[in-house]
């Protein structure tokens, strides 16, 4: 382990990270989730604190043992992590979105559990709120916001998009095309856009390597 490294570089900063799925609820027993296992998320969290940053980690349902200089917040759906957000934005100086957050969530919540029947089930999901895009609509001056962005196709294009419609300073863009990326996996690549249109391809490495990697990033462009 490297926790006695001296390259402090954060001291004195407040991180916010997002990491993990969102579980949306269909009734007392079913839920609509995804495969993140909140891994990237969990590393990043781990080299800000090494950095000797202030951690705030709001996280999604995992089975991870989370160190406990973190200040983490379990949460389950996107509508709790917004608030878990919101509620924690104020003093952040750098905010990572790494969270794989639900697009849509089922309109109405069953009290009771659902009973099968013979024919087919409909049900109708609502948008939730984009938490990395409201957090850049009210982004203050002395705030680094990164966000991620999950593609298969057109991958530069739609995170250079995402980039720029969430107002972000920089993006990660996580490529599911590459063997032994991405979701389960312990290793991911990654390419590093940032706003001034710096695009940067990194080799395929294990994700405290990416963590250190966007952090980096993250402190080269604090100095400019
Ligand atoms: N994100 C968020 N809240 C949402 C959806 C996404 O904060 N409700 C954040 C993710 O944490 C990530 C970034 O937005 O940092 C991009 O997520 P992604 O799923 O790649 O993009 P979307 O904007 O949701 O668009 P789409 O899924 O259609 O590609
Ligand atoms: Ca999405």
């Amino acid at each position: 382990k490297k926790n006695f490294r001296k390259d402090k570089s954060l001291f004195g900063k407040r991180v916010l990270i997002t990491a993990g799925p969102t579980f949306e609820k269909i009734d007392p027993v079913r839920f609509i989730g995804n495969n993140s296992s909140g891994k990237m998320g969990l590393f990043l969290a781990e080299e800000a604190l090494e950095l000797g940053a202030e951690v705030t980690l709001v996280i999604g349902p995992n089975n991870l043992d989370i160190n406990p200089l973190i200040n983490s917040i379990k949460i389950e759906s996107a509508q709790q992590m917004y608030h878990a957000v919101h509620n924690n934005i104020d003093d952040a100086n750098i905010i990572i979105m790494s969270a794989a957050v639900a697009d849509y969530s089922p309109k109405n919540v069953s009290d009771i559990k659902i009973k099968k029947k013979t024919d087919s089930l409909t049900i109708e999901l609502a948008p939730t709120k984009d938490i990395l895009k409201s957090v850049g609509e009210i982004k203050k001056q002395n705030q680094l916001l990164v966000g991620f962005a999950l593609e298969t196709n057109d991958e530069k294009e739609n995170a250079i998009k995402k980039l720029n419609s969430k107002n972000l300073d920089m993006i990660i863009l996580n490529s599911l095309n590459d063997i032994g990326a991405g979701f389960g996996h312990n290793t991911n690549k990654v390419t590093i856009i940032d706003k001034n249109n710096n695009v940067e391809d990194f080799e395929l490495k294990s994700k405290a390597l990416v963590a250190s990697d966007i952090f980096n990033k993250i402190i080269s462009l604090l100095k400019q």
